[in-house]
């Protein structure tokens, strides 16, 4: 790279990659492939449009990489339509409401203190201000259950138009067939937000929620399914549906298609089908599982009671009395990156919550496994409880240190 000033930022984030442990529960370590392509000479090239009907020429290879990455996604997730264009999760959602609604049509989705995402309905988001949202929520937080009596009393009442599952700080698993059984009762169509499950769901290790019968996914593509800094949408077989979304993202709300993303995509979906990535996504949960494990011995609230996922939600502030910034701020520190996290029924604000979101994907790539992860999960309760101890942090960051320095960030690992 010739130009210094980028080049000493990328080598930094490199630095920093590979030295701390990353637990962000959204974050992985792509593939040398899936980056090489990322950075491919496809980003040079204009497409407007979908594969055989483009508005510009030249589009000989753009066509065949979109139709790959689309085929080979429909075949992972098992669906009849894709739209591999998203440029992220936010405009993937924002498509199908646009796709689908009329303004001022409701969609109900679950509640965001219950670990629900900002694109289903925060109120300074863009969706919110042309459609309205109405939310569900968990039953029991200790539980994780979702209260589906008052989903489906919502639902009748509110009569949305879509009904949206999906979380992006919820540890347990979701009853899909009981979303699908409301939604035909109101005459609602079923969307699931998947971006942080996609990888769980394409390895067959968490249900897949066409299989219960809803009519559309949406995805992010960088989190447990490993691929590029992308979006997704699927459609499980409404042809009326697929058409419309297509519309929606070009010319709707996007221009031109990142082809370098969408060749990265295909070689993350490409990965994503081969045996290696189905025992990838096991231990990312048995590896959750030890860390839950950890934190329950030391009786550290987790919201759900434990997972079921790749995900933890503490309540450090119920149970150690730290706040989750403070408790983010400490663990950053010592080499482990994770982000705090508002908690169900928060007596705190978002910007210094209760809790700390964290998982395992990042880490099970680098090729920790159960006893490795329990370890990383006593160190962060010892730092915790050490908050003010130079001493002990330094100690601490030492030993975070040499756990990355022997599972170092793998090149290739399908
Ligand atoms: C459930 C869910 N949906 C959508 C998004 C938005 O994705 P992006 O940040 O790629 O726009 C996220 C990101 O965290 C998410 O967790």
């Amino acid at each position: 790279m010739r130009d210094k000033l980028v080049d000493k930022l990328i080598k930094g984030e490199e630095k920093r990659q590979r030295d701390g442990l990353e637990l962000i529960p959204s974050e992985n370590y792509v593939s040398r492939d899936v980056l090489e392509a990322n950075a491919s000479v496809f980003t040079n090239k204009y497409s407007e449009g979908y594969p055989g009907r483009r508005y510009y020429g030249g589009q000989e290879f753009t066509d065949q990489v979109e139709r790959l990455a689309i085929e080979r996604v429909c075949k992972l997730f098992r669906c009849k339509f894709a739209n591999v264009q998203p440029h992220s999760g936010a405009p993937a959602n924002l498509a199908v409401y646009a796709a689908l609604l009329e303004p001022g049509d409701t969609v109900l989705g679950m509640d965001l203190s219950h670990g629900g995402h900002l694109t289903h309905g925060h109120p300074l988001t863009l969706p919110a201000k042309i459609y309205k949202f109405v939310n569900y929520k968990m039953k029991n937080p200790d539980t994780g259950e979702i209260d589906y009596e008052d989903l489906r009393r919502q639902a009748i009442e509110h009569k949305p138009k879509i009904i949206l599952a999906g979380f992006s700080a919820y540890s347990r698993t979701l009853d899909y067939k009981k979303f699908v059984e409301i939604a035909k009762e109101v005459g609602a169509i079923t969307m699931a937000d998947m971006a942080h499950i996609a990888g769980l769901i394409a390895a067959g290790v968490l249900r897949n929620p066409f299989d219960d019968g809803f009519d559309i996914i949406t995805s992010t593509t960088h989190k447990t399914l490993r691929g590029p800094r992308g979006g997704i949408i699927l459609t499980r077989e409404n042809e009326e549906i697929a058409k419309k979304i297509d519309k929606s993202i070009f010319p709707g709300i996007q221009g031109g298609p990142h082809i370098h993303t969408i060749a990265a995509k295909a070689v993350a979906f490409g990965e994503a089908m081969k045996p290696k990535f189905k025992k990838y996504a096991e231990q990312i949960l048995k590896n959750a599982k030890a860390m839950e494990e950890v934190l329950r011995k030391n009786k550290i609230r987790m919201i759900g009671g434990g997972t079921d996922n790749h995900l933890i939600l503490a309540d450090v502030f119920g149970s150690l009395g730290i706040s989750g910034k403070e408790a983010q701020t400490v663990l950053d520190e010592v080499g482990i990156t994770l982000n705090m996290n508002t908690i169900a029924n928060d007596t705190r604000k978002p910007l210094d919550p209760s809790g700390i979101r964290f998982g395992t994907p990042a880490i099970t790539t680098r090729g920790l496994k159960e006893k490795d992860c329990a370890l990383v999960a006593e160190l962060m309760l010892e730092t915790l409880r050490n908050k003010g101890d130079v001493k002990k942090k330094s100690e601490i960051r030492k030993k975070i240190k040499s756990l990355a320095k022997k599972f170092p960030i793998p090149n290739n690992f399908v």
